[in-house]
């Protein structure tokens, strides 16, 4: 396998002449790129087109880069042939120049699976020198038409008070009165009936306990966040401190059942858990397929949040067994020992992944499992390195980046694990994002 490519890429299109933001262009518009968009070519240069498909003739509108720039960047105002897949989004500000929550609104939902099935592919044979057949499977837990899943949403606040969405690539705020990913429960809390005062953003979250949503607050650096009314919500504010809690609860409540068995989980404040309602139990058997725990086994899970695949990997080993859990935010940790208190087999350490792996009383262990579940930006490769040094007999990483997870996939080739499958869900409809579970062994 080869080495991952380490190109330093330029995230915007630097301006090398006149602006040539807002100029209409006509093109063909070419394959779907990671980042929810399609490469087109125009003059010799390459744009990159928003709300269009491969093989739509289309007009696009300039939305970043100059005239001597080497990429643009452009949305499709104007279809001119479209493809069959084409469909009116369902909100109304999926549009270009409004929302840039999602990308593909205008896309039939099983046409956008494959869209992603495309990339992640794409990233594998760019990255990771492997080909790969890819399928993202679609996830129960939501309606199929790749609307009302979202259970968390984070809001931003306009000049006025009301809260919205941002453009893409912009800090403008679109103040919507609906988001139609997200769920009945977020839409419900009616922060998107009220207004703000000296606020910055408005997260929601609603568990899957039945209990309110509850509602955290980040003010604007150095003010008093003003806020209305919410009868139907526990609201939180963000301090310096930590979370301040307004009225209710300042924490969300959460079951997932896995193979027959029911697990509860606390995530305080805005604390991490997937977004979709189907992903926790997904995700979770996946692991577990991954894995393929038997008792008595010593597991490590990475980047292990509240406890999820904690939990699952502790009911698989047994009393006999063991999970040893590394997360860095220590209110997750805290969450997670009131959740998993009564597994006498998990052990939780509070800090970074990195160091952990350096930690004698780890590497001294048996370890025969590892899971791990890194932010966007990937494990890395001395944290890639210093897992195959554990040696473990199977690793499951669960990754929420294609990219990053074909750069770890060609670190790990490089220390003797290879990718031995690869599966693809589709937890974020409407939007280019997508999960990857994959299964590492020894070669
Ligand atoms: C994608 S989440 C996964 C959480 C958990 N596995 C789950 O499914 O709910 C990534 C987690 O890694 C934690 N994290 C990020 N960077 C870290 C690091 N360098 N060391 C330890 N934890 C880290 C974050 O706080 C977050 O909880």
């Amino acid at each position: 396998m080869t080495s991952p490519t380490r190109r330093r890429r330029t995230r915007q299109a630097a301006p090398a002449g006149p602006d040539a933001r807002g100029t209409e262009i006509e093109v063909e518009v070419g394959p779907v790129a990671h980042g929810g968009h399609c490469v087109a070519r125009h003059e010799g240069r390459v744009v990159f087109v928003r709300h269009a498909l491969p093989g739509e003739r289309v007009v696009a509108r300039v939305t970043e880069g100059a005239e001597g720039a080497r990429f643009w960047r452009a949305d499709a105002v104007r279809v001119l042939t479209a493809d069959a897949d084409r469909v009116e989004p369902p909100c109304p500000v999926a549009r270009p120049g409004l929302c840039g929550g999602c990308d593909f609104q205008h896309v039939a939902p099983a046409r956008q699976r494959g869209l992603k099935a495309a990339v992640v592919a794409e990233q594998f044979r760019r990255l990771a020198g492997t080909e790969l057949e890819v399928t993202v499977e679609e996830v129960p837990g939501a309606g199929s038409d790749g609307l009302r899943w979202r259970t968390r949403t984070q809001f931003a606040v306009d000049a006025e008070g009301r809260t919205g969405l941002r453009g893409h690539r912009s800090h403008q705020v679109v103040a919507v009165q609906d988001c139609p990913i997200s769920t009945t429960g977020v839409v419900g809390s009616g922060v998107l009936a009220s207004r703000f005062g000296n606020v910055e953003t408005v997260e929601v979250a609603t568990g899957s306990d039945g209990a309110a949503p509850l509602v955290v607050v980040t003010p604007e650096p150095g003010t008093h966040a003003h806020l209305p009314k919410l009868p139907d919500a526990s609201v939180a504010v963000r301090t310096a401190e930590g979370l301040h809690r307004v009225s209710g609860r300042t924490w969300v409540g959460e079951r997932v059942t896995v193979r027959g068995r029911e697990h509860t989980f606390r995530v305080g404040g805005a604390g991490f858990w997937q977004v979709h309602p189907g992903a926790p139990a997904v995700l979770g058997e996946a692991v577990l397929a991954a894995l393929e725990p038997r008792p008595g086994e010593h597991a490590v899970d990475l980047y292990s949040g509240v406890g999820l695949f904690t939990a699952l990997l502790a009911d698989a080993v047994g009393a006999e067994g063991s999970v040893l859990a590394v997360e860095g935010d220590e209110r997750a940790v805290r969450d997670a020992r009131k959740s998993l208190h009564e597994l006498a087999q998990v052990e939780l350490w509070a800090g970074a992944v990195e160091e952990a792996l350096q930690d004698g009383e780890l590497t001294a262990r048996r370890t025969d499992l590892v899971v791990l579940d890194p932010p966007r930006s990937g494990a890395g490769r001395a944290v890639v390195e210093a897992i195959a040094a554990l040696a473990p007999r199977a690793v499951a990483y669960v990754a929420c980046d294609p990219a990053a997870l074909a750069r770890d996939t060609a670190s790990f080739a490089e220390r003797g694990y290879v990718l031995d499958g690869l599966r693809a869900f589709d937890l974020f409809p409407m939007t280019h994002h997508v999960e990857c579970v994959a299964r590492f062994v020894r070669a």
